[in-house]
């Protein structure tokens, strides 16, 4: 068996997705996640492009150990500086430069000739190679590129001392038989080859990117680029989930593997879904609501004598386990504890008290505490820098009444008030919060999810919010839905406030 790597770039052009906006701690917390999935390499960010994204990637650098963490920079001097800047205190860094190589960007967007294009290629990675011995070069839009310029471009690159090269199909075009003759076209057409590791990064315009990235382990790719949930730019990056559980349950055909721990693929989905608020369509491979749910009566049947008439891989190997020990408001420290260790949650003592006083209050509101609010308890602590909290929430919705919504805040120790009309209930909340500390939020995405199935399930909210010309996200939890919705909008306030973006005006103070 091949052992093929796994590059995660969920926090890169996952978090280049339309609408998502992770703070540096949300980042931590995926990144944490990635690297008990057993990623390979963490693509925590693109330093240059935010001081939020420069922040992030030095967090993830500096606190997970286990991984590479790598950081993007464009082929010039300056976001090579700022991405070893971010880098460098990693365990195992990697800088990864990249300049497009197909006519149309060269042309077009870059406004250079192929020469110059290989000249900054080359200057790129010797730059990169002063800093770190671990480079990785990607050709965008590679896959429309000439096969002997980016033959020639890549033996170039690997002298300058790049150690993986990348072979994106950045607008997802290609198909896989095609995809599969490229890479090994410029495999064979490269000279040096044998010293680095080709990795592909395919995008999903056309359905193909897991088809694409299976088709180049075929050819010989030794990584692939991926994003949890598939998500990224426009149709998003190739599933990291259904490569895995393609590799993993057919190993037979592809002769390869990874090192990733399937048994966390549920997990990791889940949390990175709730963290960027993109939902994920119940049919999903793998990580959808339905992906192992047998509902036609011939089916159960067969499933029931022998669970591979119908299923290819079992559910437990992805983690999606079946927990008949039901937690609700009777159960005692001991039994939450012990549920919290068998999820392979440790939490400190202090910490655990804290949670544990949010487990009682939702047991009050719930009949059932499922594993998904186990989850959520421990990921939605309260942020050090709330300084902006709800006191009251009344809100009046109808069919023939316009919906009103009162809100009270505590800030600075004082309670302001105010009260507002909207298009709706959550509409109404929102802006009687801006109206109380005189704010201007542009709410730009909206998403509710419910945490589990069943009627009392709790919903959990996830807002981006832009405040000028800054985007911020928030996420709240709750049982009534129009709560969380105002807990998340109040994250991003504070967040906001925190940064100093947004400035709270006292008045209506009571
Ligand atoms: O899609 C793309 O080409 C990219 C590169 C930065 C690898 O995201
Ligand atoms: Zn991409």
């Amino acid at each position: 068996m091949r052992r093929i790597e796994i590059f995660d770039t969920t926090l890169r052009d996952g978090e280049q997705s339309p609408g998502v906006a992770l703070n540096a701690d949300e980042k931590l917390q995926i990144a944490r996640q990635l690297a008990k999935l057993g990623v390979n390499i963490i693509e925590a960010g693109f330093p240059i492009t935010s001081l939020g994204d420069f922040e992030g990637v030095r967090l993830i650098a500096q606190e997970v150990r286990t991984v590479s963490v790598a950081a993007l920079a464009r082929a010039n001097a300056h976001d090579i500086e700022r991405a070893w800047e971010a880098i460098s205190v990693a365990e195992s860094p990697r800088i990864h430069t990249v300049i497009a190589t197909s006519p149309i960007h060269m042309r077009y967007k870059l406004l250079k000739s192929p020469h110059e294009v290989l000249e900054l290629a080359v200057q790129a990675v010797t730059l990169a190679k002063s800093k770190v011995w671990d480079v990785e070069f990607s050709a965008e839009d590679a896959s429309r590129s000439d096969v002997d310029f980016l033959a020639k471009v890549f033996t170039e690159v690997i002298k300058a001392g790049a150690t993986v090269l990348n072979i994106p199909d950045t607008v997802g075009y290609s198909t896989p038989e095609e995809f599969a003759s490229f890479v090994r076209a410029v495999m064979e057409r490269t000279t040096g080859i044998e010293k680095v590791k080709i990795s592909v990064h395919c995008h999903n315009d056309l359905g193909l990117a897991v088809a694409n990235s299976l088709a180049a382990v075929g050819a010989g790719a030794h990584q692939l680029e991926c994003a949890v949930n598939g998500i990224g730019e426009r149709a998003g990056n190739a599933a990291l989930e259904e490569l895995v559980m393609a590799l993993h349950t057919r190993g037979d055909f592809y002769g390869a593997d990874t090192s990733i721990v399937t048994k966390e693929l549920t997990r990791t989905s889940q949390l990175v879904s709730r963290l960027t608020g993109m939902t994920i369509q119940p049919n999903k491979a793998i990580v959808g609501k339905n992906a192992f749910a047998h509902e036609s009566g011939i089916h159960q049947d067969g499933v029931l004598k022998e669970p591979s008439t119908y299923e290819i891989m079992l559910p437990s190997t992805v983690g999606l386990e079946m927990n008949s020990i039901v937690l609700g408001k009777h159960s005692g420290r001991h039994a939450v504890h012990q549920r919290f260790n068998e999820l392979g949650i440790d939490l400190e003592e202090s910490q655990f008290e804290e949670v544990f006083s949010r487990f009682k209050l939702l047991a009050d509101r719930k009949r059932e505490v499922t594993t998904a609010d186990l989850f959520s308890l421990v990921d939605l602590k309260a942020e050090k820098e709330d300084q902006i909290r709800l006191d009251y929430l009344q809100v009046s919705s109808g069919t023939h009444l316009t919906p009103t919504a009162t809100v009270g805040l505590m800030f600075n120790g004082q309670r302001l008030e105010d009260a507002t009309c909207g298009d709706g209930p959550v509409d109404a909340a929102f802006k009687a919060i801006d109206k109380v500390l005189g704010t201007e939020g542009k709410l730009i995405n909206y998403s509710l999810q419910a945490i589990d199935g069943g009627e009392d399930a709790q919903g959990e909210v996830t807002v981006t919010v832009k405040f000028g010309e800054n985007l911020v996200g928030g996420r709240g939890v709750s049982t009534d839905i129009i709560e969380a919705s105002v807990l998340g909008y109040l994250q991003a306030v504070n967040r906001a406030f925190g940064r100093g973006w947004i400035k709270i005006r006292e008045k209506n103070a009571s």
